[in-house]
């Protein structure tokens, strides 16, 4: 079978496919014929070594992908041939808090991902797609989504009426902005470009910010919100932002520090303080809250929003789509 390999990690044009046996079967695996794939922020750091140091040449790059269990090996019980599975992207991280070790099953950065025309996967580390998502659709889910719903609903602990910002217009805001407005949150949009907000505004946001136009834009969320500011923050810039992202929060508000964009300036943390702010970092998260956003999505119909599709043999271009950040949502890979 045909998989992509990160190569030497010189940037995307390490990028290189290889001809592998296809997976078998193993106790506790499902062997799955992957659909689609997805692309990440962190697998542009990982051509780079610029995501927890260099990797082995031969790793097969992205922790997200949707596809068709073919075969399953013995003792599994949670899924079964024919079903239509994500894998939570940190494999080992059932339930629970994040504890230590958790980063050893790591798709497409410790272990193998969905690059690939077959993968296998422990079983516990699935979850069935909703019946309403295309294969395209559901590849999408597994990190910005998770994401997006850990900080949301976990640090978060998002209530109807809320007021949720989220910063740019990529994966996991988007889906910050989706899951938000699900829970009946009112949510803030900023970006660098009027056309990403207005489909920003399309899919239901509320208040808009040209970040570019405004670079105090943490004042424009005070003016826009009556003084009050955001109850959560999604901080998918980094530590650059986050003084702004603390002075555009409200009193008891909950921001998730998810980002590395611009790492470039520490923090400025008195808000947090003053304010009562509670600052949490954010590792994705579990295959339950995997599962708990998968049913809210069912529930709420939610189509996540993808921008573009790439055939597998383009993968690179794809890479480099990303790294243009004309992008808004998630970027997709078919496999057939
Ligand atoms: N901690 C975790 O668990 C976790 C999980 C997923 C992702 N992440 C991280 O979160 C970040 C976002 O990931 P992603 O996959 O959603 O990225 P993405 O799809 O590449 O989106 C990035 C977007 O952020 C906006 N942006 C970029 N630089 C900015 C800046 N300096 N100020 C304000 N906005 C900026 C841009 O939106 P506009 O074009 O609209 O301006 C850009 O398109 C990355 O650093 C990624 O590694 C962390």
């Amino acid at each position: 079978m045909k998989v992509w390999e990160i190569g030497p990690q010189t940037g995307i044009d390490s990028l290189r496919t290889a001809t592998r046996t296809p997976p078998e079967t193993s106790p506790g695996h499902a062997i799955i014929k992957v659909h689609a794939s997805a692309l990440n922020h962190r697998d542009l750091m990982l051509t780079a070594k610029r995501y927890g140091g260099s990797k082995p040449e031969n790793r097969v790059p992205l922790s997200d992908g949707a596809g068709e269990v073919i075969a399953i090996g013995e003792g599994v019980t949670n899924v079964k041939i024919g079903d239509r599975v994500v894998a939570n992207m940190f494999a080992n991280w059932i339930d629970g808090p994040w504890v230590p070790g958790l980063f050893s099953a790591d798709y497409g950065n410790t272990r193998d991902g969905w690059a690939a025309e077959r993968i296998s996967a422990p079983a516990a580390s699935l979850s069935k797609v909703p019946g309403h998502l295309s294969w395209e659709e559901a590849a999408t889910l597994a990190s910005a989504g998770v994401t997006a719903w850990n900080t949301l609903n976990v640090l978060g602990r998002m209530k109807a009426g809320d007021t949720v910002l989220v910063l740019g217009t990529g994966g996991v805001s988007i889906f910050g902005l989706q899951l938000a407005k699900a829970g009946g949150a009112k949510v803030i949009v900023t970006s660098s470009s009027d056309e990403k907000l207005a489909k920003a505004k399309a899919l239901g946001a509320d208040i808009l910010i040209n970040y570019k136009k405004t670079p105090d834009w943490e004042k424009e969320v005070l003016k826009a919100t009556g003084g009050y500011g955001a109850d959560i923050i999604l901080e998918t810039v980094g530590t650059a932002s986050l003084t702004k992202s603390l002075q555009a929060a409200a009193f008891c508000a909950r921001v998730g520090l998810i980002g590395g964009l611009d790492v470039s300036q520490p923090p400025q943390i008195f808000p947090l303080v003053a304010k009562n702010v509670i600052l949490g970092g954010i590792t994705v998260g579990s295959r339950e809250m995997l599962d708990d956003m998968l049913a809210a999505i069912d529930a709420e119909k939610i189509k996540p929003v993808v921008d573009k599709v790439f055939a597998f043999d383009d993968l690179p271009k794809a890479y480099t789509y990303l790294q243009s950040a004309s992008h808004f949502g998630k970027i997709v890979i078919r496999h057939n």
